[in-house]
């Protein structure tokens, strides 16, 4: 019997206050600025905030409010002025504080475009040469509406370099995860999925029947240009029983709890190739 964890409100250091992300449905600004502006809290003025060159866009009124109530928190003011000593500060601070407020976030630019590209080439061609299996057999055609996909384990001691790039990155998720949140992440598994035109994997929970090992879900994307007219969102179903749709982008990481966000694959009109990876824990 495992450790029961409250994954949505887990213990904070003394000192810490929990703040929640608001969901805003808009791509979240990078990580590198949000987490600048956190970083160089003292040197920032609310309008500098708003137009702030490292934003992707500018941020909406709810961030806003987020990022004046972090900074002038004393915990907060203290953890911002001391970035080079402080062990809680990392790139992936507002991917964690995001996940222990909502259970899920998106991430852009997860990887650079070059480590993406690298993916995005090996999985096309590792298609092509036909070393992906349907994830459920042919025979059951019943399976297939269901599921239809076709994917490849990464091997961990055989991992090729775009794999190990991937790799290496979600370690250093891990275990930012484990600092922040404390979840006691073990290991992590990952595949390639190609979904053909029209394949869809039905609406679902990512727990295996009979084991609780899968805490995190990773869903990394790998389509340079995807419109969204192309289809091919993954819906995460939220709590109140409203969705929001994440579309595959090249860059794109999406998290969230396995345990608690039912989720469905759309059909889109060109291949869509991601990477599935799981954080577990130990059982
Ligand atoms: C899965 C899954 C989503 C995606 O493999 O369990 O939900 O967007 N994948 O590829
Ligand atoms: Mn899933």
């Amino acid at each position: 019997m495992s450790q029961q964890i409250d994954y949505l409100n887990p213990p904070l250091p003394p000192g810490l206050r929990r703040v929640s992300m608001p969901v805003v449905d808009a791509t979240p600004p990078t990580l590198d600025g949000f987490g600048k502006l956190v970083a160089d809290a003292s040197e920032y003025s609310i309008e500098q905030m708003k137009g702030d060159e490292f934003l992707e866009r500018p941020l909406t009124e709810p961030e806003i409010e987020l990022l004046v109530d972090c900074l002038t928190s004393d915990a907060a003011q203290e953890e911002a002025m001391d970035v080079s000593t402080n062990s809680r500060s990392s790139e992936f601070d507002i991917a964690t504080r995001a996940l222990a407020g909502n259970g899920w976030c998106v991430v852009s630019n997860f990887l650079s475009q070059t480590q993406t590209q690298a993916l995005s080439i090996e999985c096309m061609a590792m298609h092509d040469a036909q070393l992906l299996t349907p994830a459920r057999v042919g025979a059951d055609r019943a399976a297939t509406l269901l599921r239809g996909d076709s994917t490849h384990w990464f091997v961990p001691e055989a991992l090729s370099t775009p794999q190990q790039a991937f790799a290496n990155r979600i370690e250093a998720l891990r275990i930012a995860l484990n600092r922040d949140l404390f979840l006691g992440l073990v290991d992590s598994e990952s595949h390639y999925a190609v979904y053909r035109p029209g394949a869809v994997y039905a609406r679902h929970l990512d727990c295996l029947r009979n084991n609780d090992s899968r805490v995190i879900s990773a869903v990394f994307y790998l389509n340079e240009a995807w419109q969204d007219a192309e289809g091919g969102a993954l819906r995460l179903y939220l709590a109140d029983q409203s969705y929001h749709d994440v579309f595959p982008r090249a860059g794109t990481l999406l998290l969230f709890l396995s345990a608690q966000f039912e989720h469905e694959v759309l059909p889109a009109t060109r291949d869509r190739m991601s990477i599935a990876c799981w954080m577990r824990q130990r059982v």
